[in-house]
């Protein structure tokens, strides 16, 4: 049975109805650059092939009724009433799109929103974005709006600060709207620019482990993070460095203006984003010149300065890396996402990765007492429509 066979089936029992279009939009992965984002630097990411599927009809009364096969719940609203409410749960996401979309002045149709997704959510490989970003590029497309891919990220970065109330980056949004099968993106977060790298890995897969720690205190630990970097950042602008975010800050730079900071722990996380951005370059033109080996190196380093410099691993992420890095045919491994839980990915010779995943898993549970979940997914392309039937 196909995917869009049963998404047809699925949308039929919620409505009565066939579907008029579906689209898809994939997770990401960060493959290297991670809390640089909201601090204009380089992010690496990749779009999946997992993701979120959104079956739609249009309806002739003014309501939105969405339906998750996930989470098994429906909501309802009226299109004049779409203030976040914690009670809505999942649903927030796709209805803070909505609500963005008002605030642009467009007048809302009524209709029903079927979403189904393969992606594990609190993963950290993007469900919120996907979900955001497929709920963005229907309505682009429905209204008519022609925003470009760039636009839609940005509106869907708003959902996630000011209606969802999580001060994220725009890494997420932008991988998931502009991805390309078989590549990764090399971003600069300042510019809004990105180059397409072809992944091009050799013998070698990037594996993802899901630790299936649950990321408890996330969301306030990652804004608490990026209030760090700006706290960081004034500190700076106070012993007269002409920056505009710490990103501006060479190594060399860093390495003269490190011993101003009297404050140890702002000391940390400046050093994370200074040598992150400088690893994001080196690990991209690693690729480029296919020197696989060097570019796991960074994933390494990459790990090690998340772990020890911006505090955002926790336990079960350091215990898969350590476990990780050990394994035959391992070549590269780091946590991915905002940290705290979630996923690690991994750069892992073919011939071993059954092993790989043996391994890890049974020296995870022996410590942990939880089963890791993997996935072995390419990278794909960024959100698209999948489906168009009769209007
Ligand atoms: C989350 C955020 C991104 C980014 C990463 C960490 O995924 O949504 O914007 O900051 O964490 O790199």
């Amino acid at each position: 049975m196909t995917i869009l066979y049963s998404l047809k089936q699925a949308f039929y029992s919620f409505t009565n109805e066939h579907p008029q279009r579906i689209y898809f939009s994939p997770g990401r992965v960060n493959l290297i650059g991670e809390h640089t984002d909201y601090n204009n630097g380089y992010v690496f990411p990749a779009a999946l092939e997992m993701g979120t599927y959104l079956a739609v009809s249009f309806r002739n009364d003014e309501m939105i009724y969405m339906q998750s096969a996930n989470f098994q719940t429906t909501y309802q609203y009226s299109i004049d009433n779409l203030t976040y409410s914690a009670k809505d749960d999942w649903s927030n996401y796709p209805k803070g799109v909505l609500y963005e979309y008002q605030q642009l002045g467009y007048r809302l149709p009524g209709m029903n929103l079927y979403f189904f997704g393969d992606l594990p959510n609190g993963a950290g490989l993007s469900s919120s974005a996907s979900i955001e970003m497929v709920t963005a590029f229907f309505l682009n497309d429905a209204l008519q709006s022609t925003l470009n891919r760039t636009t839609l990220a940005q509106l869907c970065q708003r959902v996630e600060n000011h209606y969802i109330g999580v001060n994220s980056g725009i890494m997420d949004q932008y991988a998931v709207g502009l991805g390309k099968e078989a590549h990764a993106l090399f971003i600069d977060t300042n510019t809004l620019h990105h180059e397409l790298v072809p992944l091009e890995l050799g013998e070698y897969a990037l594996v993802l482990t899901n630790s299936n720690k649950k990321r408890g205190l996330a969301d306030s630990k990652y804004n608490e993070r990026r209030a760090e970097c700006e706290q960081g950042l004034k500190l700076l602008q106070n012993t007269g460095y002409q920056l505009e975010s710490l990103s501006d800050l060479t190594v060399e730079e860093w390495q003269k203006a490190r011993a101003t900071i009297q404050h140890p722990v702002l000391e940390k996380r400046i050093n994370h984003i200074v040598t992150e951005n400088h690893r994001v370059k080196l690990a991209v033109k690693h690729l480029k010149a296919h020197d696989i080996h060097r570019f796991g190196h960074y994933m390494c380093e990459s790990h090690h300065s998340l772990a020890e410099d911006y505090e955002v691993t926790g336990a079960e992420l350091d215990l898969l890396y350590a476990i990780q890095k050990d394994q035959r045919g391992c070549i590269g491994t780091r946590m991915t996402g905002a940290g705290f839980g979630g996923c690690t990915v991994s750069l892992v010779h073919q011939e071993y990765i059954d092993q790989f995943k043996e391994n890890v898993a049974k020296q995870y549970h022996q410590h942990t007492k939880i089963q890791p979940d993997f996935y072995t997914s390419l990278a794909g392309d960024g959100v698209k429509k999948i489906y168009e039937g009769g209007l």
